[in-house]
């Protein structure tokens, strides 16, 4: 699948269609579709949903992406090459696309972590210094300029972001290593659960 994906695209790069210079809707249809999903609605929970996620937080990843800054193992092989690709008005307007698109609804993945995600997602967990989800991503998950929205994407996107970060291969972004370094897996799961289905 993966192979497929990278020929596909090693086909359209090579054809020549310069991707900084198409409009974000065609980019968005012709090219990001097809791991992101139409509009930003992906299937598969190894591509992050786009659809309605802020705007300054798809700019600042897609930065990251071509400075090498976000360096986990699947940001290097879809998203570096990818990223490479775009100027910084293509990177704005692909943004302000996938922001005006309407989010999915996710389903509760694990009706038994509910209550535990939502006190950790509303009120943190103090005795381990862990401070509230809410207070950054919304009290709706739907997050603010460079805070993602975590409401209406994949459960186990969240989660495998969450060890990600614990475990230090998505290392640029030192405010959520410090929010996750005392979770336990239980702990991030439940907050996933909570935090995708709001
Ligand atoms: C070949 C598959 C593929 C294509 C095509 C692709 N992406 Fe991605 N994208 C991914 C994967 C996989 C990730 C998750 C990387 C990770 O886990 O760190 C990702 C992550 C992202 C993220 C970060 C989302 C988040 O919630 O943190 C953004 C923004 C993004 N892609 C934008 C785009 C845009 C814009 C395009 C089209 C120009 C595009 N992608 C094309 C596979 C792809
Ligand atoms: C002090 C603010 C703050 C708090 C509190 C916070 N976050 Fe975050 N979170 C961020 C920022 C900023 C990012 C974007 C990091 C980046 O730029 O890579 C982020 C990113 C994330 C991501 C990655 C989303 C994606 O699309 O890739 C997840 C998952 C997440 N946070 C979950 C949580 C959970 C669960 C909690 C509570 C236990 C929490 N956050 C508390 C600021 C915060």
């Amino acid at each position: 699948m993966k192979r497929i994906i990278a020929l596909a695209i090693g086909g359209l790069l090579a054809t020549g269609a310069a991707l900084a210079q198409q409009d974000p809707k065609s980019l968005a249809a012709g090219v990001c579709s097809a791991c992101h999903g139409p509009e930003g609605r992906s299937v598969s929970s190894v591509f992050p949903r786009l659809a309605g996620q802020q705007s300054a937080y798809i700019v600042l990843q897609l930065d990251a992406f071509r400075s090498h800054m976000r360096g986990d193992p699947n940001a290097q092989a879809y998203m570096w090459g990818m990223a490479s690709q775009l100027s910084d008005d293509s990177i704005k307007g692909i943004a302000d696309y996938y922001a005006a698109q309407a989010p999915v609804q996710e389903k509760v993945a694990d009706p038994s972590l509910l209550a535990e995600g939502e006190k950790i997602y509303t009120q943190g967990i103090p005795a381990q210094g862990v401070p509230a989800c809410a207070t950054c991503h919304g009290p709706k998950a739907q997050g603010a300029e460079a805070f993602p929205r975590l409401a209406g994407q994949h459960t186990d996107y969240l989660i495998a972001q969450l060890h990600g970060f614990q475990s230090g291969l998505r290392s640029n972004a030192p405010i959520m290593l410090a929010v996750v370094r005392t979770l336990s897996p239980e702990q991030m799961k439940a907050a996933a659960v909570y935090a995708a289905s709001r």
